[in-house]
Formats: structure tokens, C-alpha cells, sequence
């Protein structure tokens, strides 16, 4: 498969790249809203008309591979990550920014093979820029290598998180309490870019030393992942332990002192998992 990884790696490139325009020509015009699992969890027509997109351009190309992709499991699809080549999709990471032209939107594109990410791709389409990884060979944004900070001192850090698209008050309140906890620790600031495939590439950037959430999915994470571990960082669950793509939880650091730091404040709970949905 060594050599066949760089096909796929290429052809995810152009095919994210072919998506990210889609994505940018329907920013210019209307985008008729829809619901999926609760009023603020969004969709629109060009998610689906990105998704479709990939998924015939990869077919074409690659005919016995799989597919996750968000919409065709919104749509009743099976989420099902098994040993064979598998390619992983979120047509439009940052729905809700794109509904309301607020600038950071993704098209992420994981491949998987016995059930771990090999390439991973992120096209942060407005700012035009695409990050790749393969395993094993480093991360890069437009080409050039990726590095996570160097930073050890959780009070000299970024820290990235989400509020997702639950709106159980429970929910909520955990999601609240944790923030409060890694704000106070103190923090230099918490930041929410709106997408989880972004705030991955900034941890593998070193604009930020950690990302967590609980309730993203694995479409969300799996290119995202592996950049952050090519980019020298770790990618773990939101309890320090072994990170299980399709449990919906995640935590991407920089290094183990500083997620060490963040797993301590973490107000934990199980959401159902993808593959159980
Ligand atoms: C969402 C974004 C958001 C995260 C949610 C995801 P979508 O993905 O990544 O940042 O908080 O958990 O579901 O719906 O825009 O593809």
C-alpha cells in the first residue's frame, strides 16, 4: 500500500481543493438552511452537493473503497470503520460559520486503512490553505512543515474548544464548567474557531498548545488527527487515555505536560458514539 498512500494523498489534495471551490462559489450566493439532530445542528444543500462530489471523484478513481461521510450517515447510512481503505469526510467542517459567512470552513478528507488514519487532509478553503499529512512522513500547510509549540507552561497557553451542537442543559453546563476550569487555571485565552478540523491544524501549527471536545465526530477529527501527530503532538481522549476516533471525544496537545494539565479540568460524559448511532 506504501506507494498507492501517495496516490490516494494526491487525489485527496485535488479533490478537497475541487470541494473548497464549491464551497467558496456558494458563500457568494443564498444557502438554504436545514436541521439534523437538534434546531442549531445545520446543514445545507452544498454540504450535500460537496459530500456527493468527493465521494463519485473518489469512486471513480478508487471503486472498492469505503465511505464515512457526514451526510450519507445523516441520510441513514451505516458509520462503520472496518479494516479496508476507508476515506473519511466532512464536506464542510464549520457548517454553521458557513451559513453565516464566518470565515473558517474546512473540507477534511481522512483515509484509513485496519482502522488508522494514514493521510489527512484539511482545506481551510477561505484562507486557502491545505494541510496534508501521510504517516510518517510530517505534516505541512501549503507545502511547508508543520511543528507544534514548544510551550511546556499550561499558563502561557491557547487552549481551543467548542460548544457543539447540544443544547441539553446538562450538556451545556459540563461544557461550561470545563471551559471555567482550563480558563482559570489561568490560561492565556480559550479560543472556538468553529470548526474542529481547524482548531486540529492550529495545535499542529503551534498557534495553540490544545484542543478538546466532547460531542464532535469522527468525520470532524480523522484527517485532523494524524496532522497533529505528524506535527510532533499527541492526540489522546479527553481522559488522558487512548484516543477512540468514533467515541466523540477528543484531545489534541501539543505535548503531555501541557495535556496533562488540561485533562484535569475536564468535566467528562459519554456521548452516544458514532458507530452507535
Ligand atoms: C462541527 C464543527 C464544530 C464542532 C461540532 C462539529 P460540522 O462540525 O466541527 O466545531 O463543535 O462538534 O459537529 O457540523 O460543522 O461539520
Amino acid at each position: 500500500m506504501a506507494d498507492s498512500l501517495q496516490t490516494v494523498m494526491d487525489y485527496a489534495v485535488a479533490v478537497a481543493r475541487k470541494a473548497g471551490e464549491v464551497v467558496q462559489t456558494a458563500l457568494a450566493g443564498d444557502r438554504k438552511v436545514m436541521t439534523k439532530s437538534s434546531a442549531v445542528d445545520l446543514v445545507t444543500q452544498t454540504d450535500q452537493k460537496v459530500e456527493k462530489l468527493i465521494i463519485q471523484s473518489v469512486k471513480e478513481k478508487f471503486p472498492t473503497h469505503r465511505f464515512i461521510g457526514e451526510e450519507s450517515v445523516a441520510a441513514g447510512e451505516a458509520c462503520e470503520l472496518t479494516n479496508e481503505p476507508t476515506w473519511i469526510i466532512d464536506p464542510i467542517d464549520g457548517t454553521t460559520n458557513f451559513v453565516h459567512s464566518f470565515p473558517f470552513v474546512a473540507v477534511s478528507i481522512g483515509f484509513s486503512v485496519n482502522k488508522q488514519v494514514e493521510v489527512g487532509v484539511v482545506y481551510s478553503c477561505l484562507e486557502d490553505k491545505m494541510f496534508t499529512a501521510r504517516r510518517g512522513r510530517g505534516a505541512f500547510c501549503n507545502g511547508e512543515p508543520l511543528q507544534v509549540s514548544e510551550q511546556t507552561d499550561v499558563h502561557q497557553s491557547i487552549i481551543a474548544t467548542e460548544f457543539g451542537s447540544n443544547r441539553d442543559p446538562e450538556v451545556v453546563d459540563k461544557i461550561f464548567c470545563s471551559m471555567k476550569n482550563v480558563l482559570k487555571l489561568p490560561v492565556h485565552g480559550v479560543r472556538s474557531a468553529g470548526t474542529a478540523a481547524i482548531n486540529m491544524c492550529l495545535v499542529a501549527s503551534g498557534c495553540v498548545e490544545a484542543y478538546y471536545e466532547i460531542g464532535m465526530h469522527v468525520w470532524d477529527i480523522a484527517a485532523g488527527s494524524l496532522i497533529v501527530s505528524e506535527a510532533g503532538g499527541l492526540v489522546l481522549d479527553v481522559d488522558g487515555g487512548q484516543v477512540d476516533l468514533m467515541s466523540r471525544r477528543v484531545l489534541a496537545a501539543n505535548n503531555r505536560s501541557i495535556a496533562e494539565k488540561i485533562v484535569k479540568e475536564i468535566v467528562l460524559f459519554r456521548p452516544p458514539r458514532d458507530d452507535a448511532l
